[in-house]
């Protein structure tokens, strides 16, 4: 027989329990219901150019971005926080800079990532109808082409595929949708900051610290109003991806290219000529090297006139 007491404090026990039960499953309901405030992106639906943030994910897991950066708190500290990066540099920036990790992009190869999107009515870019448009939408990526445009880039060449980077930036996105209450937090150094921390490294290592300051490239020889085929080709980006020493970046070298047999992925071969090389520039997909991916050079039809062309021929010609 259990004595009254007893049994009323095992009543009032089973009634706290019960309220826990109910309040514990209230408060799960409750937490699948999206308020304005706690809006949440869904991967899936976050899509960049036919591709989904999901997918994206996993090209950034498969790269291991966060070895080195972080990402809504997350990763190491080598490199930049990227959460927020799209919807401060937007995507034509990120084509150009993800195309070509090793070198920060120029004004012209942001120009040409964001005029393919214009024509191929890509929903991200309604609205901006040139490169002054997305300067003002996106300033973070003025920002980075007028201090860095063209110097080298610490990051890797990951040399990815034109889908691969197409998901990173549909996962950057979403990314940058996410409420994140204004994290991560502005970085800003002073000059004087820098200035110091220059004087320190160089002290310490003996050597000159580059600090990144856009170059023009106004040096390379050739007068002024017919600028040279090598001025056109580093001002178009072009060596962004090609180089002249027979190393291998995005694209294939430019050494030795000229009236050589260059093996295609579809089996057959072409002897580079004047024609083969104009319609590598103007229809880069319609041959593609073999052992190289299609879709990552972008097309400079309406973008070179007839005489840089004619410049970038010749310079390509005498690349020995
Ligand atoms: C081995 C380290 C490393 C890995 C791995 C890496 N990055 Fe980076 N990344 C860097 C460094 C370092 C920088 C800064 C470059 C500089 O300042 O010169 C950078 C810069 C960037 C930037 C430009 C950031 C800005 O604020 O301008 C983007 C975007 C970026 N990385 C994306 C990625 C993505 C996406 C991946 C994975 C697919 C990745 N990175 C993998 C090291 C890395
Ligand atoms: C984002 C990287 C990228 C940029 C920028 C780029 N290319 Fe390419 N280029 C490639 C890739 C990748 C290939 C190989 C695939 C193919 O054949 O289209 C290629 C192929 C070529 C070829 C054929 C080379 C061969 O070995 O047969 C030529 C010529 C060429 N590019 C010229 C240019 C010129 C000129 C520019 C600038 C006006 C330029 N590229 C800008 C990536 C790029």
């Amino acid at each position: 027989m259990v004595n009254p007491k007893e049994q009323k404090s095992r009543k009032i026990a089973i009634w706290v329990i019960g309220l826990m039960v109910i309040v514990w499953t209230v408060l799960g309901v409750l937490s699948f219901v999206e308020t304005e405030n706690r809006k949440r992106p869904h991967t899936v639906n976050i899509t960049f150019a036919g591709q989904n943030a999901l997918t994206g994910k996993q090209v950034f897991q498969a790269y291991n971005c966060m070895d080195c950066h972080t990402i809504v708190g997350n990763g190491a500290y080598f490199a930049p926080d990227l959460t927020k990066i799209y919807e401060q540099t937007g995507p034509a920036w990120l084509l150009a800079y993800l195309g070509s990790p090793g070198a920060y992009p120029t004004e012209a190869v942001v120009n040409i990532q964001l005029n393919e999107l214009i024509k191929n009515g890509e929903a991200s870019v309604k609205g901006i109808g040139n490169l002054d448009d997305y300067y003002s939408e996106y300033p973070k990526a003025k920002e980075r082409v007028d201090e860095r445009g063209g110097v080298d880039a610490l990051m890797p060449n990951l040399k990815f595929s034109k889908d691969e980077i197409d998901g990173l930036v549909a996962f950057l996105k979403y990314t940058s949708e996410i409420n994140t209450a204004g994290w991560p937090p502005e970085v800003f150094a002073k000059q004087t900051v820098i200035d110091e921390a220059k004087k320190h490294l160089e002290a310490k290592s003996g050597l000159p610290v580059k600090t990144a300051v856009a170059t023009a490239s106004g040096d390379a020889g050739g007068d002024a109003t017919a600028p040279s085929g090598e001025e056109v080709a580093n001002a178009m980006g072009c060596m962004a991806c090609h180089s002249t020493d027979g190393s291998v970046k995005i694209g294939p070298s430019w050494k030795k290219l000229y009236g050589e047999p260059v093996a295609l992925s579809d089996g057959s071969s072409v002897t580079v000529d004047d024609e083969y090389l104009k319609n590598s520039i103007l229809k880069p997909n319609d041959q593609i090297v073999k052992g190289f991916q299609p879709g990552l050079m972008p097309s400079y039809d309406g973008i070179v006139s007839e005489q840089d062309m004619d410049a970038i021929i010749e310079y390509i010609k005498s690349i020995k």
